[in-house]
C-alpha cells in the first residue's frame, strides 16, 4: 500500500513522497524551478511558435503542479493548449489541500488548480484556453490514440519504475507523436537516451534544473 507524506523542497514549495518505493515527485532542490526549467522552458515554450495549437501529453498528472504552472503559461501564448494527463494513483484532496504551493505563485489560481482535481476522469474540463483531460489508467496498458505536440514525460525515476521507460512504452508515446513533437524529462539516464533513439527520436542532452547537471529532449 503507498503512502503519501508532504516534504518541503529546498526553495520552500512542498513535494510529496511515496514512501513504499521512496520516490519524490519532484526535485528535492525546488520542485517549482524543476518543472519550470524541464516542462514549461524546455518543452512549451522551445515548440515550433506556429501551431495553431498545441496538444500535450503528460506522463503522471501527480499533483498537477505541471498542469497548473502550463495553464498559467497558456495566457501568456495564448493558444489552445489540449492537455492529456496519465495517472494511475490519483491522490487524495487531503493532500492536494494541504500543498503550499499558492504561496509561490498566488492564490488566484487555487479555484483553477482545485477544480483540476475534482473534475472527472475521461472528460474534458474546460479553462479558457486550455482543455483537460484527465485519463485514470495505468500506463503500461493502456492504448495512447492522440496525436500529441509535446510529451511531458514524468514518470518516477527508471530506477525505480525502469517497466515505464522500456522500449515497448517509449514506442507507445513516440507512436502517438506528431511529426516535430518534443519528449521532456528530468531525467538524464544514459540508458533512457539510448532507448529513445532506438524508438527514433532525435536526443538531445541540455543543462538541467539547479543542481541538475543534465535533462533530456527528445524530437520526431
Ligand atoms: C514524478 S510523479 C509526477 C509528478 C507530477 N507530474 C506533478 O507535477 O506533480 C510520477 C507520477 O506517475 C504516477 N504513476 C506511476 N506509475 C504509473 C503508471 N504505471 N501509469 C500511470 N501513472 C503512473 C504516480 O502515481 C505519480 O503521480
Amino acid at each position: 500500500m503507498d503512502s503519501i507524506e508532504i516534504v518541503k523542497t529546498k526553495e520552500g514549495i512542498d513535494t510529496l513522497i511515496n514512501t513504499r518505493i521512496n520516490e519524490h515527485y519532484h526535485s528535492l532542490h525546488g520542485a517549482m524551478q524543476e518543472s519550470m526549467h524541464v516542462f514549461i522552458k524546455n518543452g512549451l515554450l522551445a515548440l515550433n511558435k506556429n501551431l495553431p495549437e498545441i496538444k500535450i501529453l503528460e506522463m503522471g498528472f501527480g499533483t498537477g503542479l505541471n498542469a497548473i504552472l502550463t495553464y498559467r503559461e497558456s495566457y501568456v501564448l495564448q493558444k489552445q493548449i489540449h492537455y492529456t494527463t496519465i495517472e494511475s494513483s490519483p491522490l487524495p484532496m487531503a493532500i492536494i489541500n494541504k500543498l503550499n504551493y499558492f504561496e509561490y505563485f498566488g492564490k488566484a489560481l487555487l479555484p483553477i488548480f482545485q477544480r483540476m482535481h475534482d473534475c472527472n476522469w475521461f472528460e474534458n474540463m474546460t479553462f479558457g484556453d486550455f482543455v483537460l483531460f484527465k485519463i485514470n489508467a495505468d500506463m503500461l496498458e493502456f492504448k495512447l490514440d492522440g496525436s500529441y505536440d509535446l510529451v511531458y514525460y514524468d514518470a518516477f525515476s527508471p530506477t525505480h519504475q525502469p517497466e515505464l521507460w522500456s522500449f515497448e512504452v517509449l514506442q507507445k508515446v513516440y507512436d502517438s507523436c506528431n511529426k516535430g513533437a518534443m519528449l521532456v524529462t528530468y531525467c538524464a539516464n544514459g540508458e533512457v537516451k539510448r532507448t529513445l533513439k532506438k524508438v527514433g527520436f532525435a536526443v538531445e542532452t541540455l543543462p538541467g534544473p539547479k543542481w541538475k547537471r543534465e535533462m533530456i529532449r527528445a524530437s520526431k
